[in-house]
């Protein structure tokens, strides 16, 4: 299964930029940047099972140090590129926040990030890559106001590359209501929204985002059945991250997973990795967990991928074409 799962031309919707740097990749900027890979460093960018979400923001604080250049996060950025075409991912929606600093303004933070897929699309051919910016929860509103004038601007110079506007960042921190005039404009605008929703208990926030609406649902590990069915009704897919649910403390187990019940209500969704890096997983693997979890087949994760693709933001052509990829690994193997 591993193998067939491996070989799939997989579809990621959900994934952070600075989350999505494996070890070797972190070893690889360490040395780029200060010639050497310091171990302890390496340690604290990783999340262990600690089932405390406070502390994984945490840990997103040494990754972005070594992002805090234009050259680091340059090289970060297609090495992330470079960790998804591995893993024979040969779609991925990277949402990441811009931020400011000494080195970069948060126009240039995107400038950098855009370029650097460009550059890095030539040397991965097989991987798609689109751009979602990021707003942070936990930081003040005109940061965010900046973020999308600036998404929606690049979006017209790069249209088939920034597509749309992720809510994300500590779901204990903020509130949903001072953001929503904001990514409201966004979408007046054009860009598709992804919001984090669900991801601790907070049903008041989550009936005021299912209001509000939302292109995909991120983690929904807190929704009713009765929201599920919403999603439903309205076919919004909830992009289901098992390591990251179970590592940050958000689902108790695996088996726990809400997952199973929106499979079981036939509610769309999507299996993603959030932050493959710091949670030390793959999409590969997050497949794979799901299958030894609730005994998926290998058809259904066939269907999953398939639906991943439906889902993506994509032209239809792109979806057309990744569809068929797919399509041909599941014949290849039938004969
Ligand atoms: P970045 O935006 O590229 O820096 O990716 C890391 C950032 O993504 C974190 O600092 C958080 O703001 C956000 N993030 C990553 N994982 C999660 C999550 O599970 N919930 C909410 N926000 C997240
Ligand atoms: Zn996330």
């Amino acid at each position: 299964m591993k193998q067939f799962l491996k070989g799939l031309p997989k579809v990621e919707l959900h994934a952070h930029l600075n989350g999505s740097l494996g070890v070797d990749s972190l070893r690889d900027l360490a040395e780029r940047l200060y010639g050497s890979a310091p171990e302890k460093l390496l340690e604290l960018c990783f999340i262990r099972c600690e089932k405390d979400l406070d502390a994984c923001f945490e840990t997103f604080k040494f990754v972005h140090e070594l992002t805090a250049t234009a050259e680091g996060l340059r090289y970060a950025t297609e090495l992330a590129v470079r960790d998804f075409a591995q893993d024979n991912v040969q779609y991925v929606e990277l949402r990441t926040t811009p931020k400011a600093n000494a080195h970069y303004s948060r126009r240039d933070y995107l400038e950098i990030v855009i370029e650097a897929i460009i550059e890095a699309r030539k040397k991965y051919p097989d991987i798609l890559v689109k751009l979602l910016p990021s707003i942070n929860r936990a930081e003040p509103v005109d940061v965010a106001e900046e973020t999308v004038s600036l998404a929606v601007e690049l979006a017209q110079s790069y249209p088939h590359l920034i597509l749309g506007i992720d809510l994300s960042g500590n779901p204990a921190k903020g509130r949903f209501s001072d953001f929503a005039p904001i990514i409201s404009k966004a979408r007046e605008m054009g860009l598709k929204l992804v919001i984090h929703c669900a991801e601790i208990k907070n049903p008041s926030e989550v009936q005021e985002m299912l209001e509000f609406g939302m292109s995909r649902c991120g983690h929904g590990s807190f929704l009713t059945q009765k929201e599920i069915e919403l999603l439903k009704q309205r076919n919004i897919p909830i992009e289901c991250c098992l390591t990251s649910n179970v590592k940050s403390g958000t689902v108790s187990s695996l088996e726990e997973h809400h997952l199973k019940r929106i499979m079981e209500a036939n509610a769309p969704k999507v299996i993603c990795t959030d932050d493959s890096g710091v949670f030390d997983t793959t999409l590969t693997q997050e497949f794979l967990l799901a299958t030894e979890t609730f005994g998926l087949t290998r058809r259904q994760c066939v269907d999953l991928t398939l639906e991943a693709v439906h889902h993506s933001f994509a032209t239809d052509q792109e979806r057309k074409k990744m569809a068929e990829r797919v399509e041909n690994y599941a014949a290849s193997l039938q004969k």
